[in-house]
């Protein structure tokens, strides 16, 4: 079947190459029509904001659900895998914002997601923006032979410190342990082909990537840190300042992001979910 574009959705790009703002869309009516063309934009942009839109928690998931089935993390599929789908970021004097280095997320689980989606519950006035860095041109940029070289390596990704300290905090250190032994590594290869454009992309993962196969330890952590400072790169970004009730949806399989902290010690409280993947990229 041939959709039609909604003529009343309009994507205005704001980033050079990802990140547009989209105007037009009903969220209280995801027709397939809509649906379809709002893929479409996130594929093409990679980050897709829509300002003021205050979605309820029942619309984000509607939204969510427009492209494939909301994920339930590890520890809460665990407890029941029909469980929550919701990670509040409630950020405070006393409970520091912790996302403020690149990443992507869950590529230690073999069911990565492919969009985050989050809504700006409550935001201070100034700081606490997102960036998201593009990994297709990350991956364009380079030359061709160290392209060819980056094709040829696989990379064990693996949860660290950084996320099993909290929940060992939170949730206790049976948590962290239940954790730590169910998600041992997983390999990827350093770079991807995207499923659904087809386009090479550059697999970055912050501290999740934790050796490089075949080389020496301190080959791998050359290479890891210089890849990590490569995308520093203000050429591959996209840069957005929170303000109340804004909606942003990205790729997962195609971006890094990165929560900066400028706001500590501010308030603020974001409300996250995530969509399954295809699986596609689970191991090699
Ligand atoms: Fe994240």
């Amino acid at each position: 079947m041939t959709l039609t574009a909604t003529p009343s959705i309009t994507a205005t790009r704001l980033g050079a190459n990802i990140g547009a703002v989209v105007e037009g869309v009903d969220f209280d009516d995801f027709t397939p029509e809509a649906t379809e063309q709002l893929n479409r934009l996130i594929l093409q942009h990679g980050v897709l904001i829509f300002e003021g839109v205050h979605a309820t928690e029942e619309q984000q998931e509607a939204f969510a659900r427009c492209f494939g089935t909301p994920y339930v993390y590890p520890l809460t599929r665990h407890a029941n895998p029909e469980g929550d789908i919701w990670t509040e970021f409630i950020d405070t004097a006393d409970s520091p914002p912790d996302a403020d280095v690149w990443h992507t997320d869950l590529t230690w689980v073999p069911d990565q997601p492919k969009f985050g989606i989050l809504s700006a519950i409550d935001v201070p006035a100034t700081g606490g923006n997102t960036m998201w860095a593009d990994l297709y041109m990350a991956y364009d940029r380079l030359s061709p032979v160290m392209q060819k070289f980056c094709e040829s390596l696989t990379v064990v990704h693996q949860i660290g410190s950084n996320i099993l300290d909290p929940v060992a905090r939170n949730a206790g250190p049976a948590a962290a342990a239940f954790l730590r032994d169910n998600y041992p590594g997983i390999r990827h290869p350093l770079v991807r082909t995207h499923p659904e454009t087809g386009r090479k992309v550059l697999l970055l993962a912050g501290g999740f990537m934790k050796h490089i196969e075949g080389m020496n330890q301190d080959e791998s952590d050359w290479l890891i840190n210089w890849l990590r400072n490569y995308i520093n790169d203000p050429n591959f970004h996209f840069n957005w300042c929170w303000k109340q009730g804004d909606l942003g949806i990205w790729d997962e399989r195609r971006t890094n992001h990165r929560g900066l902290s400028s706001h500590y010690p501010q308030y603020r409280c974001m409300r996250r979910c995530t969509v399954t993947g295809d699986g596609q990229f689970s191991g090699i």
